[in-house]
């Protein structure tokens, strides 16, 4: 058995109702490429958590999702808003760039949450042909650093945004964690607050693989299905991540999921504060705990409890919990971290 660690929500298995799920659609033959009952029933699903009026289409990962999200929102001579530390940025190999041919333009929050006063930053040389024309601002919710924004926070950057001719897109690959941190439908922090096109994520939240990209604004989901395919993201056997989602959207299990993960990082962050020496750096608003650990320290950490270094040079380290985590778990890492701090 593999012991769990602190690294990432993706590093967790499939919760057993979602491979439950797989496994009562793995009968007889559907038609491929999504063109299947279940599909349509999970897309019927989302829209009604999401909104009766939004575009539904699966694709595999999370950089797939908002890589064609934006390549929908854009042209290449546009350039996409978003912050110095978004995955789009950091973390997908350029691939946003790549395929869009878009320029990103990043601000530095120091909580991973754009604001008007810093997009505003990036607005200006509109039709200036020696200027990549600003086009969309990306939000990540919750954000990279495990913050989240408040629905009046994302109207006022939507507002803003669409006032200047932007569109919104959403990085939502922890929107789970964030609507349950907030109290909050998912509905009110994604296209009710004027997202224009949401990465709705699966994988952290329990799927073995899946996530959504969901048009609010129907107007980008023109000629999408030609983009999907290009982009490889057509799922022959779409009726798989399908059932996933229907299991994640059935009996709350999108809410118990992501409501452990975030009490297994508020419980986390509790322990650890406790211990002298170790200082939280980030509101824990979701499932994520981010520490300054002494470096000489995180070796023999990581040997028993796997975790990433967020930032080498002033050794923050990032504490992920999962749908998985086990109070045993938090309080094992905790004793640990209090043995190696003496
Ligand atoms: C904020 C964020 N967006 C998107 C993703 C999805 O990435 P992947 O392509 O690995 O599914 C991740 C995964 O780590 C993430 O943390």
């Amino acid at each position: 058995m593999h012991r769990r660690g602190f690294a990432s929500d993706n590093n967790s298995g499939v919760h057993p109702a979602v491979l439950d799920a797989m496994n009562r659609v793995n009968e007889g033959h559907v038609v491929a490429y999504g063109d299947d009952p279940y599909t349509a029933a999970a897309a019927e699903k989302i829209r009604k958590e999401l909104g009766a009026g939004a575009g539904v289409y699966f694709v595999f990962t999370g950089t797939a999702a908002n890589v064609l999200g934006l390549k929908a929102s854009t042209e290449n001579w546009n350039s996409v808003i978003c912050a110095d530390t978004a995955h789009i940025h950091c973390d997908e190999c350029g691939a946003p760039e790549f395929f869009t041919g878009c320029k990103l333009l990043t601000v530095s929050p120091p909580d991973g949450k754009l604001t008007v006063d810093l997009i505003k930053k990036h607005m200006h040389g509109f039709d200036f042909e020696h200027h990549a024309q600003p086009k969309v601002v990306s939000v990540t919710q919750a954000t990279e650093m495990g913050t989240v924004y408040t629905p009046d926070e994302l109207r006022e950057i939507c507002d803003y945004a669409h006032s200047l001719g932007l569109l919104v897109h959403m990085d939502g690959a922890r929107i789970c964690n964030a609507a349950v941190s907030l109290g909050v439908p998912l509905a009110d922090i994604t296209g009710g607050a004027g997202i224009d096109v949401l990465s709705f994520g699966g994988t952290k939240n329990g799927l073995m693989y899946g996530e959504a990209i969901v048009f609010f604004n129907r107007e980008l989901e023109r000629n999408f299905k030609y983009v999907r395919k290009q982009g490889m993201q057509l799922a022959s056997k779409m009726r798989y991540i399908a059932a996933q989602f229907e299991a994640m959207l059935t009996d709350g299990l999108w809410h118990k999921n992501a409501g452990h993960a975030n009490s297994m990082a508020r419980l986390l962050a509790d322990e650890v504060s406790r211990i002298p020496g170790i200082e939280i750096t980030q509101k824990v608003q979701i499932n994520g705990v981010f520490a300054i650990v002494p470096p000489e320290i995180v070796p023999g950490l990581q040997k028993e409890y796997f975790f990433y270094v967020w930032d080498e040079e002033t050794s923050e380290v990032r504490w992920m919990t999962s749908w998985d985590t086990t109070e045993e778990d938090i309080r094992g890492f905790a004793r640990l971290l209090s043995e190696k701090m003496k």
